[in-house]
């Protein structure tokens, strides 16, 4: 039996919490007179919480105090949360429960590659945590994406090689985290944005099972 390792992001690939970062992110800049617009968010999509309130300050042209910093990080994560404590299965975006069903049918590795330290909770509230062999998030990288660490990682708990693995991303940064670890790297949203991927599907519906096949046998290569 073919086996490959199949390493899903979170936000904005398994579930709809990106636009809840846009919502809570836009909410914090403006609060401190930073503008903070849909083409902006698109460059913190995969991006840790520091490194996005860095990016944040950067473009207002803002410095703060450590204890500024961390109290507007904590600001965004409790806004965040309360779009979050509302979730249930229904935001779970569409065919990602068959797709993961099917490749558990199939007997393949499956883990989690987030950059949230969010990710248990959140996977716990739509009922998909069981799902996942391994999980790899915030908590357990040092480098963020675009460094390759979070699938590396993913790939060394499911006892893959790297060019066994297969990532599924929405972000630009996650993409070329997975190009970086020579991993097939699968772009789930727009063509225009997420052109460095190996192949680009709007979202899991648009995946055929003869794809999802292919990946499996390896007729379907990076
Ligand atoms: C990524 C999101 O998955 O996680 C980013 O795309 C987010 O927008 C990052 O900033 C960190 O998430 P959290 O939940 O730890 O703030
Ligand atoms: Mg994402």
């Amino acid at each position: 039996m073919h086996k490959k390792g199949f390493i899903f992001d979170l936000d904005g690939v398994i579930v709809d919490t990106a636009k809840y970062h846009f919502l809570a992110w836009k909410k914090l800049a403006n609060s401190i007179g930073v503008d903070f617009s849909e083409a902006q968010n698109e460059q913190l999509k995969g991006v840790s919480r520091v490194r996005s309130l860095e990016k944040i300050l950067a473009w207002g042209n803002k410095t703060l105090s450590e204890a500024e910093f961390s109290g507007l990080m904590d600001l965004k994560n409790d806004d965040y949360l309360s779009y979050i404590n509302k979730m249930d299965e229904s935001e779970i975006l569409p065919d990602v429960t068959k797709t993961l069903d099917v490749l558990i049918e199939k007997g393949q590795a499956i883990a989690l590659g987030s950059a949230s330290k969010n990710a248990t909770p959140i996977l716990q509230k739509v009922h998909l945590l069981e799902k996942f062999e391994a999980i790899v998030d915030g908590n357990d990288v040092s480098k963020a994406k675009p460094d390759p660490e979070v699938f590396l990682i993913g790939a060394k708990l499911l006892k893959m090689k790297p060019e066994d693995c297969i990532v599924f991303e929405d972000s630009v940064a996650g993409v070329q985290a997975a190009n970086t670890a020579n991993m097939i790297s699968i772009g789930i949203g727009e063509e225009e944005v997420l052109h460095e991927a190996d192949y680009i599907f709007k979202d899991f519906t648009e995946m055929s099972s003869d794809f999802v096949e292919g990946l499996i046998s390896g007729d379907i290569k990076k």
